[in-house]
């Protein structure tokens, strides 16, 4: 039973503001994708690795990433990188999406959703509590409603998948422009979509905040 790991890597990263795409900057003096590609190693659970990136950076893709690993180029969104990474996909029962931008995600998490897949989960994802109050508003800025709080959860990566599944979720997702994660394509495919516990130090790092919150964690880890 092959379990791939297919890491979207090809974001511009443009609420973070740097001169790199985002799965390029430096962590701790490292790329965030070193870091992602190292935890899934860590993880134990993955057999191969397929890194999608900006399509001018493949050949540095591929040194952060190392062996056993491919890489292909991305696309325009997120959902078009995942689509290439899964046609490049051979052989994998089981895929595991996971950002590179999640670059501190604990290998526990991993291993959690891979062993929830090889139970007999079609989709499978980690989830946190919401600490905030959510609201949903209008488009004149006005509070629409307030969904209750102990029913919602945050999502983070990696998302699993067995193959066919996530395959078909994607290539009838294929006009959809609103895709925010993977599950989300499974979800309007009728595929139900099992949820495990995720981890807070599985945070995405999208703004500067995020990364000086990860600087120091990373610069603690190293005392
Ligand atoms: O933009 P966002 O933070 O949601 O991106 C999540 C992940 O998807 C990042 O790791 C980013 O590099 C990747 N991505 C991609 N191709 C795109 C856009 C985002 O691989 N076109």
């Amino acid at each position: 039973m092959r379990t791939v790991a297919l890491v979207p890597a090809a974001g511009k990263g443009t609420r973070l503001g740097g001169a790199l795409p985002k799965a390029f900057m430096a962590l701790g003096g490292r790329p965030l994708l070193s870091w992602a590609v190292a935890g899934l190693r860590d993880s134990g659970v993955i057999d191969h690795i397929i890194v999608v990136a900006p399509a001018d950076r493949l050949a540095e893709a591929q040194e952060i990433a190392g062996p056993r690993a491919s890489v292909v180029a991305g696309g325009a969104e997120r959902a078009d990188s995942v689509r290439a990474g899964l046609a490049a996909l051979e052989g994998a029962h089981h895929v595991l999406v996971h950002d590179a931008a999640r670059a501190l995600t604990p290998p526990s998490v991993i291993v959690r959703v891979a062993e929830a897949l090889w139970s007999g989960e079609d989709a499978v994802i980690p989830v946190l509590p919401v600490t905030d109050t959510v609201k949903t508003i209008d488009e004149h800025g006005y509070v629409a409603g307030t969904p209750a709080r102990a029913t919602l959860r945050a999502v983070q990566t990696p998302q699993g998948f067995r193959v066919p599944v996530l395959r078909a979720a994607h290539a009838a997702a294929l006009a959809a422009d609103d895709l925010t994660d993977d599950a989300m394509a499974c979800e309007r495919h009728g595929v139900p979509v099992r949820t495990v516990p995720g981890d807070p130090l599985a945070f995405k790092i999208t703004t500067p905040l995020d990364l000086r919150l990860a600087e120091s964690l990373v610069a603690a880890r190293a005392d």
